[in-house]
């Protein structure tokens, strides 16, 4: 990984402890040490828990959300609450277990205004996507996936890029990083709300299209 100088020295000791450790589960985990007590954005300030992210060390398929609710928060687990449960069916329509997949997100954080006595959930900035980035970039070198799956806009334009939109981009295939095959569906939290104009039972549809053509690429893609 060529990295910028400024990357290179915040990361150095993340990037140390990942060398030291040996198998990839071991490099997973020096890794969410690092995150369960970093402060390089000021979501560490309103957290109870970071989220690194969790799962099998050998998974094929990554799954990127786009960042801890309130029930992730307090449990310091990716898509615990509501949006999990509905990820969870999503998976199982396909014939996907959970357990074989590593579940992340773009930023490790819960990112939530308070107004009104009460915490709201919002968008990442983009400051703090680019603060959290260089975690989700080790997690991928380290965990080296062939399909990485995004959930939503955010987790699309993270990985796939910028221009990237939901609308016209979901359920295509992008190259992704460290010879991965990128595709986004929907987000599970998005499917449940229904959009402008478009009903959950119809988005739920399109995304399990889109899930069925992750699990054919598994397939296709065993041996390489
Ligand atoms: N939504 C996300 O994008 N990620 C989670 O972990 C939970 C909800």
């Amino acid at each position: 990984m060529s990295l910028p100088a400024r990357e290179r020295e915040l990361f150095a000791p993340v990037d140390a402890d990942i060398a030291a450790a040996g198998s990839r589960a071991a490099k997973l985990a020096a890794l969410a040490r690092h995150v369960r007590v970093c402060e390089l954005c000021p979501l560490s300030r309103s957290r109870r828990h970071a989220v690194p992210g969790e799962g099998s060390a050998r998974a094929r398929l990554m799954i990127v959300g786009e960042g801890p609710g309130a029930s992730e928060d307090d449990t310091g687990r990716p898509f615990a609450g509501r949006s999990g449960a509905q990820l969870d069916r999503m998976l199982a329509d396909a014939g996907i277990l959970r357990r074989s997949t590593f579940i992340t997100n773009i930023v490790k954080c819960r990112a939530a205004d308070e107004a009104g006595g009460r915490w709201h959930n919002r968008p990442p900035r983009a400051a703090e996507v680019k603060a959290c980035r260089p975690y989700l970039a080790r997690q991928i070198a380290i965990l080296r996936p062939r399909v990485i799956l995004c959930l939503g806009a955010w987790a699309g334009r993270s990985i796939i890029g910028p221009g990237f939109g939901i609308g016209s981009g979901r359920g295509r295939w992008f190259a992704g990083p460290s010879q991965s095959d990128v595709i986004a569906t929907y987000h599970p939290a998005y499917i449940q709300r229904g959009g402008p104009g478009i009903s959950g039972k119809r988005l739920e549809r399109l995304a399990r299209a889109d899930l069925e053509s992750v699990s054919r690429r598994l397939k296709a893609r065993k041996t390489t």
